[in-house]
């Protein structure tokens, strides 16, 4: 298997779905969250939450945070599923965002966190999605983009150069996206890229911030 992102979501016997690749890389993801999280971040805001996994992983951990994960309707079902086994009171009922039908949700969030997501969608939405969040990112906030990414038109590996091609052949739409047009995209409403982490299995950590 080339990639993390090729892994499918199964069902569990509890019938909870369950995305393998969630599981290998939560724990990363929140030791680079817990760095760059300030302590006036009281709220942050997931969109395309899959299967709710990384939502109460990361509520789990950082107990202080309220997560308000998001997604198109037919994922809550799934999400609701691992917050009524977690129990936790930081992990907020989903909000239905679907980049291109609703606007982002108004969750006044400290951060917005995204996994795994602007290579599943189209350009065009990733381009919406950018735009909603130059627009309703307050001052101050936080973009934490996790995911694979080319830069200089190149791929960061031989695997996810196959990887790009493997969605291209599932919708052509699809691809993994540029750093440079993220970053530029992000400029023009004052949001700036502070840090950029290699992650394992061939992804990266972007994180933004918002100027005054
Ligand atoms: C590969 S999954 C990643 C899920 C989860 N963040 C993770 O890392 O496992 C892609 C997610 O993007 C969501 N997604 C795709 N298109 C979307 C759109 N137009 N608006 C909002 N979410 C979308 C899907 O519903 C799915 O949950």
């Amino acid at each position: 298997m080339f990639s993390e992102q090729a892994s499918k979501v199964m069902i569990k016997k509890t019938e909870k779905p369950f995305a393998p690749a969630c599981e290998r890389n939560q724990q990363v993801i929140l030791e680079v969250i817990k760095q760059y999280l300030r302590s006036e971040d009281k709220k942050i805001l997931e969109v395309g939450s899959g299967t709710g996994q990384h939502a109460v992983y990361m509520a789990k951990h950082l107990p202080h945070v309220l997560w308000q994960p998001s997604d198109v309707l037919a994922n809550h079902q799934g999400i609701n599923l691992w917050r009524q086994e977690a129990g936790l009171n930081n992990v907020a009922e989903p909000l239905v965002y679907e980049i291109g039908k609703n606007h982002l949700p108004e969750a006044q969030a400290d951060v917005i966190f995204t996994a795994n997501t602007l290579h599943i969608m189209s350009l065009k939405l990733v381009n919406v999605f950018l735009k909603e969040v130059g627009e309703n990112l307050k001052p101050g906030g936080r973009l934490l983009i996790y995911g694979p990414f080319k830069y200089k038109g190149q791929f960061t590996t031989d695997s996810n150069a196959e990887f790009d091609l493997w969605l291209k052949n599932i919708d052509s739409n699809r691809g993994i996206r540029d750093y440079e047009h993220i970053c530029e995209k992000l400029k023009g409403y004052n949001i700036h890229n502070i840090a950029d982490i290699s992650m394992p299995a061939n992804n990266q950590f972007l994180l933004f911030e918002k100027h005054d």
